[in-house]
């Protein structure tokens, strides 16, 4: 049996076709959806995916700011600032560049964006509306675009065992809802770093979430065969061979795995384009909300 690869990349493209169209139609009405980034701080990886949003951005018409902060910013400043884009009309979407330092706090600063333009789907109102299964809420992007995924792959869910490794509000507690939706009406597992036997675990399930930010953690032995493999995980390890000094692996160990699932999400291009795509789409829809 051979293994699909998923093509994230080819996926997302044809999503952000189908999002520059909606945003041409809206721009004619006089409605151009809005994007604010912000970053606080000089975090490299950060800085590359505030870059890449912003670009994103660019090519859908869709307009954008980008506010990068000194790392010295106080929380009086930043949450000054989302005050200030939540009366602002062209902003539809605000987004805080995760994590942020450390005297920040995350949550309270999510807290004072609007719900309405809070296109990460982390302020409480947004996480309420995911578990509630209501439709004009936010949910976090990169598992938004892992159920795009499976979508776009034909990959049922329904009556699947589906285990999500990882816990965070980002990603694991938003991807089990999701499965566990009455769209998608899978069985869903959350583990962790106190799971007991985590690879016995895993060889139980349909589906694999990996979201742990454990370089190459997952294994051959963690998956049934046949087994669809989501690989959430984007680590930087050192590597002397390439110029950067660096090269990306996910949380699964690709090499490892390939062959003993049906389908599974490369490092890169699988579930990372994915992101920014829903990014995008969670944008058009806080302006269509709002200008409606
Ligand atoms: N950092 C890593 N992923 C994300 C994301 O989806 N949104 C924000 N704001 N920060 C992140």
């Amino acid at each position: 049996m051979s293994t699909i690869i998923i093509d994230g990349k080819d996926v997302s493209q044809r999503i952000r076709e189908g999002l520059k169209a909606e945003v041409a139609e809206l721009t004619a009405a006089g409605r151009t959806p809005g994007l604010a980034v912000v970053l606080v701080g000089e975090d490299p990886a950060s800085q590359v995916y505030v870059g890449s949003k912003v670009r994103a951005c660019e090519e859908l018409g869709i307009y954008s700011q980008k506010w990068a902060l000194p790392a010295e910013t106080t929380q009086e400043e930043l949450v000054e600032l989302i005050h200030k884009l939540n009366a602002d009309d062209r902003i539809h979407g605000i987004l805080v560049q995760s994590p942020p330092p450390p005297h920040i706090d995350e949550e309270a600063v999510i807290l004072n964006i609007d719900p309405r333009k809070d296109v990460d789907g982390f302020h409480p109102v947004n996480v309420a509306k995911l578990v509630l299964e209501e439709e004009d809420g936010f949910v976090p992007c990169t598992p938004l675009g892992c159920m795009e995924l499976l979508k776009a792959y034909n990959i049922p869910t329904a009556g699947k065992h589906a285990v999500v490794i990882g816990r965070s509000m980002i990603v694991g507690k938003p991807m089990a809802n999701l499965l566990v939706s009455k769209k998608a009406n899978a069985t869903v597992t959350i583990a962790h770093s106190r799971t007991a036997d985590l690879p016995a675990l895993c060889r139980t399930a349909d589906i694999i979430v990996a979201a742990v930010g454990r370089p190459e953690m997952v294994k051959a032995d963690f998956v049934k065969p046949g087994a669809v493999v989501l690989d959430v995980g984007i680590n930087r390890i050192d590597d002397a061979s390439r110029p950067r000094g660096y090269r990306i692996v996910g949380d699964v160990d690709y090499a490892d795995v390939c062959d003993k699932c049906s389908a599974i999400t490369p490092v890169p291009g699988g579930v990372g384009p994915m992101t920014i795509a829903m990014l995008m789409a969670n944008t058009v829809k806080a302006c269509r909300q709002l200008t409606c």
